[in-house]
């Protein structure tokens, strides 16, 4: 992302240090990840010590310091799901969709998480992605969904 870019984000919010967090959010949620350039640029503008902005964007789990895919997955390996065979989905959406856990597949189109709960642990196995649940996925709809635009 453009200096520019940020700049004009920081300059949006006032140049306000208070703003610190709502500025990350909005460039993570803008360019789905933080670069270190990023990270300079807004401690420069907002007048915030580098150290205390990389401590804000790596203790949220909301932003992400290296390039993330178009589409999050997340896979639940929580209890109740570890107990309907969750493993064996997350190996069916490593193999699908190409991509490993924590990873990001090489055309940048899918991001893989495992979480701890999904709240929805009746439904499970489940995974979710970009916010959108299935349960006990076919293999079929997993195929569909990888190779969905
Ligand atoms: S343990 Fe998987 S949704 Fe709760």
């Amino acid at each position: 992302m453009a200096t520019e870019v940020v700049q004009a984000e920081v300059v949006a919010r006032g140049k306000d240090s208070s703003q610190l967090i709502q500025v990350l959010l909005e460039l993570q949620r803008r360019k789905r990840w933080l670069s270190e350039a990023d990270l300079m640029t807004v401690s420069a503008e907002l007048d915030v010590p580098l150290t205390q902005v990389y401590h804000i964007a790596t203790f949220y789990k909301a932003f992400s310091l290296v390039p993330k895919g178009e589409h999050t997955i997340a896979v639940c390996l929580g209890t109740a799901c570890q107990v309907r065979n969750a493993p064996r989905l997350l190996d069916r959406v490593i193999e699908t969709f190409g991509v490993k856990p924590g990873q990001t597949s090489s055309d940048m189109r899918f991001s893989l998480e495992t979480v701890n709960c999904l709240g929805c642990c009746a439904l499970g196995p489940v995974m979710n992605i970009d916010g959108t649940y299935y349960s006990k996925p076919s293999t079929e709809e997993l195929e569909r969904l990888a190779a969905a635009e």
